[in-house]
């Protein structure tokens, strides 16, 4: 294991620009769409926003994932799925108008898709979505180097057939929307969980309960 590091600056050994990568990656956090304006991400940083996103861990490169951007001229359509959905789920004309207008929240939009179900047995399904997750954070990374904000966000769109069937193949999941666009403002930390991301393997012994 490594050990030049110092207490507070783990990553001593990295230069410029590197160095300013990490710090950039450090303050990455989501960005409500009510706090983006325009203008979203074009089509070609979406794309390189994803060609991150493939740099996911992917045992046998099935690529488990992909993002399918909404243009701008099909925000629209999407809305009057959402309303449909919302409908079909009982919901009152005030609710449906209001899942109508979450399709038209923020600048930029694309679904992440998840191909959800096993299709080699060395590959067990929770490692689709280890990859599909990793690839979401590379995503999200790249937006916020390109100096976008965006959030993730899922609620009971995800689960409309109306809206899942518009985006999914067979055995695929529609799992997320991600929003992106100009922050208004920069983004803060909010208060997170305090449990450690990292601790030091206590094997099983008598003076441990292991972990
Ligand atoms: C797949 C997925 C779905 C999410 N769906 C929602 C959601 O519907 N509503 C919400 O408030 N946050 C949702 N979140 C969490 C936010 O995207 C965000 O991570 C959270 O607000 C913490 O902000 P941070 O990214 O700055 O830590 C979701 C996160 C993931 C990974």
């Amino acid at each position: 294991m490594a050990s030049d590091t110092s207490p507070g600056n783990g990553h001593t050994r990295l230069e410029p620009p590197l160095d300013a990568a990490w710090e950039a990656l450090a303050l990455r956090f989501s960005v409500s769409p009510r706090h983006l304006a325009e203008p979203g991400p074009t089509l070609a940083q979406w794309l390189a926003a994803a060609e991150l996103a493939a740099r996911a861990p992917d045992h046998r490169a099935l690529r488990p994932f992909r993002f399918v951007v909404v243009g701008d001229h099909q925000r629209a359509e999407l809305a009057e799925r959402f309303a449909q959905g919302a409908t079909a789920r009982g919901l009152p004309p005030t609710e449906v108008q209001a899942a109508r207008d979450r399709a038209l929240n923020g600048p930029g939009l694309a679904a992440l898709v998840v191909q959800a179900s096993a299709v080699l047995d060395e590959v067990p399904v929770h490692e689709h979505w280890i990859c599909a997750g990793a690839a979401l954070m590379n995503l999200l990374n790249g937006l916020h180097l390109m100096g976008f904000g965006a959030k993730t966000l899922s609620g009971s769109s995800v689960s409309d057939p109306a809206v899942a069937e518009a985006f999914c193949r067979e055995g695929e999941q529609l799992v997320a929307w991600v929003i992106a666009g100009t922050p208004r403002h920069a983004a803060h930390a909010r208060r997170g969980n305090d449990s450690p991301v990292l601790g030091l393997w206590r094997p099983p012994g008598p003076e441990s309960a292991g972990g």
